[in-house]
């Protein structure tokens, strides 16, 4: 890959790797469309040049940095990742799955506190089976102090007491095996809880041999070492003033960075990890994955960088000097041996990083979360918009076409961190129903995994929250704190109702204690949409084409998407992306009509059609 200069032109920087997640990163974030780049008049000019443009309101160090850190990757991905590769897709079982992802504390109680455990999530298996869920996805369920609901862990070795014992870790593991069903783990290493004893004895005894598990750093004049800040508000540093020293958090003041560069500390964590795989586990889902490794030195963060993406320092761990390098470690000597499959939670990786991520022949991670679907252009999760599924096609599109053959998607919208995309696409649930339907067959028939969250099932859609005495989750009371700052109460807990993540934390409405929550946090299951899903999970399993098979884009008019599935078989599904009723683009001559029932004429609000092609 020939090193970007400040005399590289900015095509020349769009076509590495990392220049490319990077500019469609800020165009995104800016809501700048694609042509903007591609256009000659940017495109052939010199970084030089642009960087003089920009200059007062970037300055020549945003553009410096962005160098540094696309020179910082030499590889480029494989070619199999070209945009017509026509190499099959090698089959594994991860590919051919629907997971189905537990959020543990609210899924199911089963001895009245109030608070999902493990017994109930065996109490749930025969029902998950009947929906043909594959695998399931528990967030953790490791001792805890619970700052950050689990993923702040103290032992990494035992089960969080209200959630239940080792033994029934051991029924519930052996309940999904013989059901033919696999389990995934979520793995946090990105940090621990400051109740670790690793982080304790660091802390404690400077001679325990642990302080460099953890970045324990000096102070500059009196002051944090960095400029980074936090995921969940503030700084992203603790003050211990028994040692004169500043340790590291990305996340809450109880989640500390592990300094992954220690030798002793990833052998800890593989060991740790193999411990688990021998009881049995399937798999794991990588917390932040890809943070683990920090540029040298913690450089302070840019500052355009850090206004634009919010976060001070992000440059410098998103995407290190060492990622590569410590997760192939863990693929070798943990995963490989055992057959494990891997999913990592890697925010602001783009398409193109992730390839080098996810690409079979790097032997890293099978497969990553990437995150830019969640929202559209210019928007954050706390914005007060509505969701237009025109971005959603794009963007989908987008990678059906250029991932490649040899790397793999995961397919969602809804996890714990985020509310419900439903209610993002539309306030008002009058077409509730219409649109968790489009939504589950755009999910059911594009080639990917499925990662199906609790609750989607449901129909369950966002609560109206009364007053943020109703909300438990950190990030969102720290953020509401630093909103009181410059705004009423009223105001700030406006924009945290829109993007608290206890929208999709809230117990599930088939506990006994959720019945006794107030009217405004109950919603009931909806057995049509229940219905649904095991009516297309079913489709998905019995055609090979809707999960191998290539993807063709019919249209991409306003408002309409339109695809195509081929391999055995041929599929074309039809989406009305808005309320407005259209005419079908797609005729249905020489096919048969699978989904809805009938369907006569214009396609009614956010509508969708599968198609089959007769034989
Ligand atoms: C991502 C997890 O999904 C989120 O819930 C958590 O707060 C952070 N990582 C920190 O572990
Ligand atoms: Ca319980």
């Amino acid at each position: 890959m020939p090193q970007i200069t400040m005399d590289s032109t900015v095509r020349e920087l769009y076509e590495t790797p990392v220049g490319h997640d990077v500019i469609e990163k800020v165009l995104l974030q800016l809501n700048l469309s694609e042509k903007w780049i591609l256009n000659p008049l940017i495109g052939n000019r010199k970084i030089r040049t642009l960087s003089k443009l920009t200059g007062k309101q970037m300055g020549t160090e945003f553009w410096q940095t962005l160098i540094t850190l696309v020179n910082s990757e030499p590889d480029v991905p494989d070619d199999r990742t070209a945009e017509k590769s026509t190499t099959a897709v090698k089959p594994a079982w991860w590919k051919e799955a629907v997971i189905y992802q537990i959020y543990p504390r609210s899924f199911c109680d089963s001895n009245g506190d109030g608070i999902g455990d493990l017994k109930g999530i065996l109490s749930k298996l025969d029902y998950l089976q009947s929906l043909g869920i594959d695998a399931l996805w528990l967030s953790p369920i490791y001792d805890s102090p619970n700052d950050d609901n689990g993923y702040d862990i103290r032992d990494y070795r035992k089960i969080m007491t209200e959630f239940g014992t080792m033994e029934d870790f051991d029924e519930l593991l052996d309940g999904i095996h013989k059901r033919g069903m696999k389990l995934i783990m979520d793995l946090v290493v990105n940090h621990t809880s400051d109740e670790h004893e690793w982080f304790r004895k660091a802390l404690n005894d400077p001679d325990s041999g642990y302080e460099d598990y953890y970045f324990f750093r000096k102070g500059k004049d009196g002051k944090e070492p960095n400029n980074w800040n936090s995921f969940f508000g503030g700084t992203a540093w603790n003050y211990y003033p028994e040692r004169d020293l500043w340790a590291l958090h990305l996340f809450s003041k109880k989640q500390m960075d592990l300094n992954w560069d220690n030798p002793k500390l990833r052998a800890d964590i593989i060991d740790m990890i193999n411990w688990w795989l021998d009881k049995g586990v399937d798999g794991f889902r990588m917390d932040v994955i890809n943070y683990i490794s920090k540029a040298e030195g913690l450089p302070e963060g840019n500052e355009t960088v850090g206004k634009m993406m919010l976060f001070y320092g992000i440059e410098h761990y998103y995407y290190g000097p060492h990622l590569h390098e410590y997760l192939h470690e863990i693929r070798k000597k943990a995963f490989d041996p055992h057959n494990a499959f891997s999913v990592g939670e890697t925010p602001g990786i783009g398409r193109e990083m992730a390839k080098l991520i996810t690409g079979e022949e790097r032997e890293e991670l099978d497969m990553v979360f990437s995150f830019d679907q969640l929202e559209t252009p210019g928007h954050i999760r706390f914005d007060d918009y509505e969701y237009d599924l025109n971005y959603y096609r794009d963007y989908i599109t987008d990678w059906m076409e250029h991932y490649g053959s040899n790397c793999w998607m995961s397919l969602f919208y809804n996890n714990h961190d985020n509310p419900r995309m439903v209610s993002k696409v539309r306030k008002d649930p009058s077409l509730r129903q219409e649109i968790e339907t489009l939504l589950a067959v755009m999910q059911f028939t594009l080639k990917g995994t499925p990662f199906v969250f609790q609750g989607d099932e449901m129909g369950l859609i966002n609560y109206d929250f009364h007053s943020i005495s109703e909300l438990s989750d950190v990030e969102s009371r720290n953020r509401y704190a630093e909103l009181l700052e410059s705004r009423s109460e009223e105001e700030a807990f406006k924009i945290i109702r829109n993007g608290t993540r206890d929208h999709s934390r809230v117990l599930l409405p088939w506990n006994e204690k959720a019945k006794e929550l107030p009217d405004h946090l109950r919603q009931e299951a909806d057995p049509v949409i229940t219905e649904l899903y095991r009516k297309l999970i079913a489709l998905r399993k019995a055609h090979p084409t809707l999960i191998y098979g290539d993807f063709r884009l019919l249209s991409r008019r306003k408002n309409t998407f339109v695809y195509e599935r081929t391999g055995e078989e041929s599929f074309v599904i039809e989406c009305n992306l808005s309320e407005e009723p259209r005419k079908p683009v797609f005729q249905g001559k020489g096919y048969t009509l699978l989904m809805p029932k009938s369907a006569f004429g214009v396609m009614k609000p956010y509508e969708a059609r599968i198609y089959r092609k007769l034989k």
